[in-house]
């Protein structure tokens, strides 16, 4: 059931995947609909082999459907060949891996760089856009580390400033916490609920972590390729689990706020009452801006 009166940013119709060569196809996908709003976390949750990071690879632009309809801020993104596809992909989304990806030879700023379009001459603006990202989800004080000197959450959130500092107005992660500690998974989805909180984007997590329950604006179910269910658990407009902290990359220059109207007094009881104090923005060290360029050998 869809609540919210959003327009989507991202709209999915009908996508079927199949994969496999021919005589052994198999039908990954069986016709899927997906529509992702702004300012929403959504996360995606089903059995092993049901379909998920096959979705997201589509959604993100990196497999192309069998059949469907794929939108993206009103682009038509089905049909095209890889380079017009690609282009998608850089303009408008944003990735975060289970493992990371991130290069081991590159330090954590060198690395946020990557996801940025550097051209001859924009490197400089470039590598303050990569220290802002950076800083901005904790890790100002870590921008000239290298990813084998930081903890696995630390690593995650490099990714994350990776995915925002490319302005997509579409995040998506494949089990962004499957590798962390409880704690860090915390964060890290603390994280990623306040990305979700920049009213230009949306984002859509994979995750079997149930544990990361209580940060969804909606939870969308697939089971054997086909959508099984959605549920909103905000209750009174609210994310159970409300996140704070300074403010992240945005997509977007911010709209004018909207006018203020007063929110309907609602009398049923708050499933769940949690007030996250973690802040992960920390902005130590922040002052370290200057990097030092490392000659290849
Ligand atoms: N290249 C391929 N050729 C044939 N079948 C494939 C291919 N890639 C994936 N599959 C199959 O498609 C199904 C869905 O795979 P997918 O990776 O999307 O699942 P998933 O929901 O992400 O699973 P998990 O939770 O284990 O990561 C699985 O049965 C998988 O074996
Ligand atoms: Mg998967």
């Amino acid at each position: 059931m869809q609540t919210t009166q959003k327009k989507p940013i991202l709209e999915a119709r009908g996508i079927v995947k199949v994969l496999g060569a021919p005589g052994t196809e198999f039908t990954v996908l069986k016709g899927v609909d997906v529509e992702l709003f702004p300012g929403e976390l959504t996360l995606l949750m089903g059995p092993s082999g049901s379909g998920k990071t096959t979705l997201l690879s589509i959604l993100g632009c990196i497999l192309t459907p069998t059949a469907g309809e794929l939108e993206i801020k009103g682009e038509r993104a089905h049909g095209l060949g890889p380079e017009a596809l690609a282009d998608i992909r850089r303009r408008h989304v944003g990735f975060v891996f289970q493992s990371y990806n991130l290069f081991p030879t590159l330090t954590a700023v060198e690395n946020v760089m990557l996801a940025l379009d550097v051209r001859h001459g924009a490197e400089r603006g470039a590598t303050e856009r990569a220290t802002e990202a950076l800083k901005s989800v904790g890790l100002g004080h870590r921008i000239n580390a290298y990813p084998s000197k930081l903890s696995g959450g630390e690593k995650q959130r490099v990714a994350i400033a990776r995915a925002l500092s490319g302005r997509g107005s579409v995040v998506l992660a494949d089990e962004p916490t499957a590798a962390l500690d409880s704690e860090n998974g915390r964060g890290v989805m603390e994280l990623m609920a306040r990305v979700s909180q920049d009213p230009t984007r949306a984002v859509l997590a994979v995750t079997h972590d149930h544990r990361t329950l209580s940060y969804a604006d909606r939870i969308i179910h697939i089971e054997d390729g086909r959508i099984a269910g959605e549920e909103r658990p905000k209750i009174d407009g609210q994310r159970r689990t409300q996140v704070h902290g300074a403010p992240l990359p945005a997509a977007e220059p911010a709209p004018a706020a909207p006018p203020v109207v007063a929110a309907p007094v609602r009398s049923e009881p708050r499933l769940v009452e949690v007030t996250s104090t973690a802040e992960p923005t920390t902005e130590a060290g922040g002052g370290q801006l200057k990097l030092r360029r490392r000659r290849s050998a």
